[in-house]
C-alpha cells in the first residue's frame, strides 16, 4: 500500500504553509478518502516541512534561517545544509510513512532547493539535481502544488508578518530568480507539478486546490472508488 507525496512550493509569502493546512484539515474529513482509509487503501493524512521535518532538522533550521548562520554563509554550505536535513527527514520520517500508505503533505521538496540554491544563488542545476538524487534515494513527488505568486507581493506579504528571516533577507533580485526557477520548473515537469494562482483570497486558492487535490485522488484511486 504505497502512499502519495503531496509537496507545496513556492516563493516566500505565497501562502503554501496555510494552505497545507487548510487542505489537510478538509482531507480529514473527505468522504472519499475516508472510505479509502476504510478500505486500507491509504494509512494517515500526515503533515510535515522542509527543512525541520526532525529533531536533526530543527537544528539545521535553525541554522539555515536563524542569525547564527549569519549573512556570510557559503552558498555550498547552505546547499549542503539543506541537503542534509532533506537526507534526515526522507530516511526518518517521509519514506517510512509512504511505505505505510500515508498521504503525506509536505512544505516544501527538491524544487525548493534547484529553485533557491540553483537559480537563486546561481549554483549549478546538475550538481544539486545529484544531491537531490542522494538525499532522496531518486524519490520525487507524486504532485507538486506550486503557488504562483509575484516575488514582490510575497515579500511584502511576509514583511507584514514581522521580522524577516536569514532567506526573506535577500534582496529582491534573488526572489525573483527563485520565482523564475519555480517557473522553470513547471515547464520542465508537467506531469507533476500544478501551477495554482495564488493571488485571490485563502478561500479562493484552498478551493482551486482542493479542485485539483480531488482530481488525481479520482485519477490515483479510481477502481477502488467506483467499485
Ligand atoms: P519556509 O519554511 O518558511 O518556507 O522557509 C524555508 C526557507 O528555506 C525558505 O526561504 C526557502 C528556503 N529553502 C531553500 O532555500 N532551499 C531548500 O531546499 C528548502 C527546502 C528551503
Amino acid at each position: 500500500m504505497p502512499g502519495k507525496l503531496l509537496v507545496f512550493e513556492g516563493v516566500e509569502g505565497c501562502g503554501k504553509s496555510t494552505q497545507l493546512q487548510i487542505l489537510h484539515a478538509a482531507l480529514l474529513k473527505h468522504d472519499s478518502l475516508q472510505q479509502l482509509q476504510r478500505r486500507s487503501l491509504i494509512s494517515q493524512v500526515l503533515a510535515t516541512r522542509e527543512p525541520g521535518g526532525t529533531e536533526l532538522g530543527l537544528g539545521l533550521r535553525q541554522l539555515l534561517l536563524g542569525d547564527r548562520g549569519g549573512a556570510s554563509m557559503a552558498s555550498r554550505a547552505e546547499l549542503l545544509l539543506y541537503a542534509a536535513d532533506r537526507a534526515q527527514h526522507v530516511e526518518e520520517v517521509i519514506k517510512p510513512a509512504l511505505a505505510e500508505g500515508c498521504w503525506v503533505l509536505c512544505d516544501r521538496f527538491i524544487d525548493s532547493t534547484v529553485a533557491y540554491q540553483g537559480y537563486g544563488r546561481g549554483l549549478d542545476l546538475g550538481l544539486i539535481d545529484q544531491l537531490n538524487q542522494v538525499a532522496t534515494g531518486g524519490l520525487v513527488p507524486d504532485l507538486t502544488l506550486w503557488l504562483r505568486l509575484d516575488a514582490e507581493v510575497g515579500l511584502a506579504r511576509t514583511r507584514q508578518r514581522g521580522a524577516a528571516d536569514r532567506m526573506e533577507q535577500a534582496n529582491l533580485a534573488f526572489h525573483q530568480r527563485v520565482q523564475g526557477g519555480f517557473e522553470a520548473l513547471a515547464q520542465q515537469h508537467p506531469d507533476r507539478v500544478v501551477a495554482i494562482d495564488a493571488v485571490g483570497s485563502v478561500e479562493a486558492v484552498a478551493a482551486e486546490i482542493f479542485a485539483v487535490v480531488e482530481g488525481y485522488l479520482q485519477q490515483w484511486y479510481a477502481p477502488s472508488l467506483t467499485a
